[in-house]
């Protein structure tokens, strides 16, 4: 999902507007300023299934609550397996209360819209953190950066956790997988919390709904080998997943992701996955060994639960000399997005007047256009692979396969 103007106001001050040759403007349908009772005040992001909201709920005289709100474009409302995924999504969600899960608080139908509102979250997703580490010399350098991504992580995981081990009244384990675990999807607060989201194409053993039969649907670059090949799914392949995320956290570099879908496959199935510390020096080999368990390509030897890995990352941070816990995690954060705060607080209070006052520079009203959009950077962020059939995949993994083989032949 692409983010919108409103939140990315690296671009937004007032006293230097935004320079035009280095935005695409993408003219949008016009939204509806309100769908039940929560009111849109601007549009957060917007990719092909979904657009996201800050807005404003009304109840008693005097109860104003903002919340995100997540809205499934109009011309899929129609599409019945679109909407139950949706509703999946609110479903699994909203059964999980656990302070490194973002909350949904409501979901349904209103006006002919299907929405899930939920806490709206001050921070940057990780994969932004991450931009903002790589672009900045002494971030890069900094000898805390191993110990914070491990913090960032070991939050992730026991959010993570929580959702895989929920259950239903009978006590027996639902078996939510996330499924799209990557740095798009974890959020970093101000408050140095981390939060995952979108359960958008969770798994669960009781999910009445399934998509159309035989589609891959993840994230390729880190889809977890058994999920490429369709077959069995379990938690474990959240936890390779985030052993992919920790291992470019390190890094600072791409792991899996190549020029095109096919090689990010072969890339994942058979490419050699090198111990971080081969590209930072000051990555542990006890880090190195924590990512290295969490990327086995056999599920059996990789960590078997998200909350094994989180407390081997948290053993390792009680190691070091230095504290690493949300409030040096809402330090750095602070550091890294000087502005990031402020601008978020400032766009709440807009959101929190009825009558809007000042819109800062680059920011829109929901029911407002165009809008204006940072452009994807490329070569970086993640790709969100479009599903592939079944059987191309089965086909790639036989060529992958036979390409191995041959290969190792030809070594011997
Ligand atoms: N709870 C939230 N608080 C603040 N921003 C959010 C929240 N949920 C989503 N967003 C914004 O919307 C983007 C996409 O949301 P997400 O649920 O990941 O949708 P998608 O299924 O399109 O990936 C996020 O990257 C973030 O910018
Ligand atoms: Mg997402």
């Amino acid at each position: 999902m692409k983010e919108s103007s409103a939140e990315t106001m690296e671009s937004a001050n007032p006293s230097r507007p935004p320079d035009a040759s280095t935005f695409s403007t993408v003219p949008e349908p016009t939204s509806p300023k309100r769908i039940g009772r929560y009111e849109l005040c601007f549009e957060l992001a917007s990719g092909g299934m979904a657009s996201v909201y800050l807005a404003r709920a009304e109840g008693a005289p005097g109860f104003q609550k903002l919340v995100a709100l997540k809205r499934i474009h109009p011309h899929l409302a129609s599409e019945k397996d679109y909407v139950e995924m949706f509703l999946d999504e609110a479903r699994i969600a909203s059964r999980i209360t656990h302070a490194n899960v973002c909350s949904v608080f409501d979901f349904g139908e209103a006006d002919g819209e299907y929405y899930i509102a939920m806490e709206y979250l001050v921070g940057e997703p990780l994969s932004r953190v991450h931009r903002r580490v790589v672009a900045n010399a002494d971030q890069r350098s900094s000898n805390l950066l191993p110990a914070r991504m491990a913090r960032v992580i070991a939050s992730a995981c026991e959010g993570l956790h929580a959702a895989h081990e929920q259950k239903d009244s009978k006590g027996e384990l639902l078996r939510v997988v996330h499924r799209d675990v990557s740095a798009e999807n974890l959020f970093v607060t101000y408050d140095g919390v981390v939060q995952v989201v979108d359960f958008g194409i969770a798994h669960a053993r009781q999910r009445v709904h399934h998509t159309s039969a035989g589609q891959v649907k993840g994230t390729f670059p880190y889809m977890a080998p058994e999920q490429m090949t369709a077959a069995v799914v379990d938690r474990r392949v959240d936890v390779w997943a985030l052993g992919a995320v920790l291992w470019e956290l390190l890094t600072l570099r791409r792991l899996f992701l190549r020029d095109t879908d096919v090689n990010t496959m072969y890339a994942v199935l058979s490419g050699e996955i090198r111990p971080p510390s081969d590209y930072r020096k000051d990555v542990p080999p006890e880090l190195d060994a924590i990512v290295l368990r969490a990327l086995q390509r056999n599920p059996e030897e990789r960590w078997q639960t998200a909350r094994e890995m989180g407390k081997a990352l948290r053993r390792f941070l009680a190691k070091q000399e230095e504290l690493v816990g949300p409030a040096e995690l809402a330090d750095w954060m602070a550091e890294l997005f000087p502005q990031g705060e402020l601008r978020k607080q400032q766009l709440m209070d807009i959101a929190r007047t009825t009558d809007g006052a000042d819109l800062p520079e680059g920011v829109r009203r929901a029911n407002e256009e165009p809008v204006i959009r940072i452009p994807r950077t490329k070569g970086r962020g993640t790709p969100t692979a479009p599903p592939l059939p079944a059987s191309l995949v089965t086909l790639v993994i036989g060529v992958a396969t036979v390409l191995t083989v041959l290969a190792l032949d030809w070594l011997r």
